[in-house]
């Protein structure tokens, strides 16, 4: 269904919800853009759908346009996941002419010194907003993304309102998946109860009151589940996640594993890499799962959760999420917000040079 490539790790930009590795990828280590379009080629030959141009910020990469336009011609759907500070009129307009298709645009908050201070760039809220009257100007449709957790989610009502001026078609409050240097913060960054109670009824509210007019998609934190979510819908299911170094993962958190060794796309074609790698195939389907998982009825619906998860909170990748109420180490996930009670609001911003 869907390559993700994540061009590179640089951005402009300091989340301290980001979900990229800890260790990030040096801009030296990059594929460059005659490997990109080999990657592309041999998707659109696997029968892939849908690109999506990612990082790190992918508009960082001088050669962008030039991707989209190879990606375009070999008739993929093209996606650009972007902060939006480096989109300027002529990078627009390049864009377009490349055959750009979608543009998702994430917001800090609707509040522009608090959005400023959490990601890290002083003038950057301005810059999204230009950035988003430019997507609807050229006619694009516009997602906009508003990654919630402690330090924000209080003002959801003023992120659905933002997103409903900016003229979006879709709008999605996602609450941080707490990966790379989320996890880093999760105790700064976990939601209290209240905020999750209030956040879901006004995400319902807005639901209401805007049917017919634009989609809001709603991301609720694992912690808070009985259930888990189908990671990127099952493993090894639907996508091919590329880093910038040209690791072919299963998903985006999947350097964490460890006793994996992730095939290159420099050395290894996507097709082979898909069909035959262990790390493609070792947690596909439903063959590896634990008790209870491989005889529970939800098996082929959230495909035993996420792997990552499962190493972060409960030490084995091959073990039950712990967001199942029926996992063993389910009651980790509510120590981890007791835990998060009291704990400092300090965030560690994400950067280059790591932690
Ligand atoms: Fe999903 Fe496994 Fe929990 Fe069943 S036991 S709901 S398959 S994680
Ligand atoms: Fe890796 Fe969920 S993030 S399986």
């Amino acid at each position: 269904m869907g390559l993700i490539l994540e061009l590179t790790h640089r951005c402009p930009l300091q989340c301290a919800y980001c979900s990229n590795p800890l260790t990030l990828d040096a801009p030296k280590s990059e594929l460059g853009a005659d490997e990109w379009k080999r990657v592309l080629d041999e998707a659109a030959a696997l029968g892939v759908l849908q690109v999506h141009f990612s990082g790190g910020e992918p508009v960082a990469r001088r050669d962008l346009v030039e991707l989209v336009a190879h990606a375009s011609g070999r008739g993929l759907y093209t996606n650009i996941i972007t902060s939006g500070v480096l989109l300027t009129e002529a990078a627009m307009a390049s864009l377009l002419a490349a055959g750009i298709d979608h543009i998702q645009l994430s917001f800090q908050d609707a509040e522009v010194a608090e959005a400023d201070r959490l990601g890290g760039y002083r003038g950057g809220h301005a810059k999204k907003l230009e950035a988003a009257k430019r997507i609807r100007e050229a006619g694009l449709p516009l997602t906009a993304n508003f990654v919630v957790h402690r330090q924000n989610v209080d003002r959801v009502e003023a992120m659905i309102a933002l997103g409903e001026a900016l003229g979006a078609d879709r709008i999605e409050i996602a609450h941080v998946q707490y990966y790379g240097w989320g996890l880093l913060n999760r105790s700064a960054l976990l939601p209290m109860p209240d905020q999750l109670e209030h956040c879901t009824a006004a995400v319902q509210a807005a639901r209401t009151r805007l049917k017919g007019v634009l989609t809001i998609d709603y991301v609720v934190p694992d912690y808070y589940a009985a259930r888990p979510k189908a990671c990127m819908g099952g493993w090894g299911k639907l996508f091919i996640n590329v880093s910038p170094s040209g690791k072919a993962l299963p998903c985006h958190a999947a350097e964490t594993l460890q006793g994996f060794t992730f095939p290159s796309v420099r050395d290894q074609a996507l097709a082979d890499i898909w069909a035959t790698s262990d790390a493609f195939t070792r947690f596909r389907g439903d063959s590896w799962m634990p008790d209870p998982c491989k005889s529970c009825d939800r098996r082929e619906i959230d495909w035993g959760g996420c792997r990552c998860q499962a190493l972060a909170i409960a030490g084995d990748a091959a073990s039950v999420d712990p967001a199942c109420a029926l996992s063993p180490d389910h009651d980790l996930m509510r120590q981890a917000i007791d835990q998060a009670r009291d704990a400092s609001p300090a965030l560690t911003p994400r950067r280059l040079a790591g932690v």
